[in-house]
């Protein structure tokens, strides 16, 4: 037995031959024997019990047995269709022994092959896809609320699943509610509005189960173009309706560049306060944070991001969280195209260099295996995976390979490629194959130094130097206590600002910045973190009494991460950071609430 391990350990680190390396180390599926091909969900939302009720019937192909992932279901019983008598018959399961990230492996021998097979289970209340929101936690505070957030493994806390990027499935469901309330998913959303309680979707494309997503609530509808729409709170729909009334724009701009967009509508939800991330790119409906509503259109960067998942992410999958890269990587890329398109290639090159300069800062902290694209998460959360290093250091490479072959023949690549591997999922080395064969110049660039090493190249893409040489001046003048004009400063202009500032600015100086320009109550999410990060190294009072009921509402780990790391940097900070999280910590979500316990630990 064990010279058996050891051999297959070899054989898998040698690579097995050619072929190559799919294993997907976290999730249990293994399809070669058995592979689920569509799925059927019938599920009721108990917003008393923070469950959800009912069952997911799977199609599956291969004789099976069939493995799926789980973490934290209730599984009640399973059933295998009868082709002949035309019933469901009682079918056998054994449910593993839970692992705290991977979940528990649930294992179905199959009768025939190509078998359907219908598990009946609920959820758990503490289930960390799903958020459920009491009605004071939302906009409107006359209606609960439930969303799910599923990437990276975190379908298999709300469905029984093969739960990997690399295994695809259409789905269709069935959705029971509340009456007052309605529901939306990843899938074609039934243009008929009315508030019936029961509700049926269909994704007719096939798409990897992280990409699967429900929301229920008190959402209205506005359409934006005969495509493009908005779901929101009655609250907050018109202010989510005119931020976003560049979206058709952004779809236009992205199917010139790179093909028609493949999924019909693209529609937005605009989540609540505690939403965790910024955005997330479910089919046909990207979830996004209600934080991005500046009034200005100044962070709608985060929607051309959403977007150009539709075709780097959505229709061309990375297969494993090791290749995350090719997701984010290339969306990154992708958004910054769109935003020179719509707004200029000034403003979208001091994004990127506001990107690179976050890259540069993380890649300090970072030990050296995870600042490589491929970056190798056996054993880890995949969660470990998510830095700026897919995203910034991914786009910097895709930047520097277009420069090599101009811009032309790139996009004619890229385009390629979109429809080459569409509605497929990919490994890193089937992408490198694919460049090297379609663009042998390329070979000018050093792409497996760039991808299987740590640490930046030289001789990167960057943007030019000086895009914030006007800004970089202001700060100069600042320190000398000279004026400087900051008419028509976009939301980069200041964060570029703040930062460029020495880390530990005197409260007497934050407060001749606030009192010229009312930093403490920007309506600006991104601004105003830097800010509060400001105001607590200076133990400023008026931002320190901003931080509060910001703290108390917005729930997005990219802005909690920062604040409460600054809180815990000294004994006073700590204890008012575990004040504020004890009051905070039941609107946050579950991933929210771990990312916290892990800062104040
Ligand atoms: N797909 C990601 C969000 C994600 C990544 C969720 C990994 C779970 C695991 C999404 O497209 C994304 O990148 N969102 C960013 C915003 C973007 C403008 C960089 C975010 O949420 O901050
Ligand atoms: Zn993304």
């Amino acid at each position: 037995m064990r010279y058996l391990v050891l051999f297959t350990l070899a054989l898998v680190l040698t690579g097995c031959g050619q072929l190559p390396r799919r294993v997907d180390v976290h999730s249990y599926a293994q399809p070669e024997m058995a592979r689920v091909r569509h799925l059927k969900l019938d599920l009721e939302v108990l917003f008393g019990e923070r469950q959800l009720v009912g069952s997911a019937a799977l199609s599956v192909e291969g004789h099976g047995p069939l493995i799926l992932d789980t973490h934290s279901l209730t599984i009640e019983r399973v059933e295998l269709w009868n082709p002949v008598r035309r019933n469901w018959d009682a079918g056998s399961y054994t449910l593993g022994k839970a692992d705290p990230v991977l979940g528990a492996r649930l294992e179905i021998p199959l009768e025939m092959p190509h078998q359907s097979v219908r598990i009946f289970y609920r959820t758990s209340p503490k289930a960390t896809a799903l958020q459920w929101l009491d009605p004071p936690q939302t906009a409107g505070k006359k209606h609960p609320l439930l969303f799910t957030q599923s990437e990276s493994i975190y379908a298999r806390t709300w469905v029984p699943i093969q739960d990997s990027p690399g295994i695809r499935i259409t789905y269709e469901a069935r959705i029971r509610t509340p009456k007052e309330l309605f529901a939306v998913m990843s899938a074609d959303n039934s243009k008929n509005r009315a508030r019936t309680g029961d509700y049926l979707f269909e994704m007719p494309e096939r798409i990897p189960p992280y990409l699967l997503a429900l929301a229920v609530g008190d959402l209205d509808y506005r359409a934006l173009s005969h495509r493009t729409g908005v779901y929101a709170e009655p609250v907050t729909l018109g202010a989510a309706a005119s931020e976003f009334s560049d979206t058709e724009r952004m779809v236009q701009a992205i199917e010139q560049m790179y093909g028609p967009y493949r999924w019909k509508q693209y529609d937005i939800f605009v989540g609540p306060p505690s939403f965790p991330i910024g955005g997330m790119e479910n089919p046909r409906l990207t979830f996004a944070t209600p934080t991005v509503l500046a009034g200005d259109k100044s962070l709608v960067g985060l929607i051309a991001h959403e977007l150009a998942h539709s075709w780097s992410g959505n229709l061309v999958t990375n297969a494993t969280w090791r290749d995350f890269w090719l997701n984010e990587g290339f969306t990154t890329y992708l958004e910054n195209r769109i935003q020179e398109k719509l707004y200029g290639k000034l403003r979208a090159d001091k994004e990127f260099t506001i990107e690179l300069g976050e890259l540069r800062e993380e890649m300090k902290r970072l030990a050296p295996r995870d600042q490589i694209l491929w970056v190798n998460l056996d054993g880890r959360d995949p969660e470990e995976g998510f830095t700026q290093v897919p995203y910034a250091k991914g786009a910097l490479l895709l930047r520097t390979l277009e420069r090599a072959v101009g811009r032309p023949r790139w996009d004619a690549f890229l385009q390629d490629y979109f429809n080459r591997f569409a509605f497929q999922s990919i490994t890193t080395s089937q992408f490198l194959d694919y460049l090297r064969l379609k663009l042998p110049e390329t070979q000018s660039v050093d792409v497996s130094r760039w991808v299987y090493e740590p640490g930046l190249p030289d001789g990167g893409a960057v943007p030019p130097e000086g895009v914030f040489s006007a800004i970089d001046q202001a700060v100069a003048n600042f320190q000398q206590a000279k004026p400087f004009p900051v008419t028509g400063w976009i939301t980069q202009d200041w964060l570029r600002f703040l930062r460029q500032l020495p880390e530990t600015l005197p409260a007497t100086s934050l407060r001749t910045l606030d009192d010229a320009y009312h930093l403490s109550s920007t309506g600006n999410s991104e601004i105003l973190t830097q800010w509060l990060r400001m105001s607590i190294r200076a133990n400023y009072e008026p931002g320190l009494a901003r931080l509060e009921p910001f703290l108390l509402s917005v729930g997005r780990q990219k802005m909690l991460r920062p604040l409460y790391t600054e809180l815990a940097r000294t004994p006073q900070g700590k204890a008012k950071a575990r004040d504020l999280f004890a009051r905070a910590r039941s609107s946050y979500h579950p991933l929210a609430v771990a990312l916290v316990e892990g800062i104040l630990k």
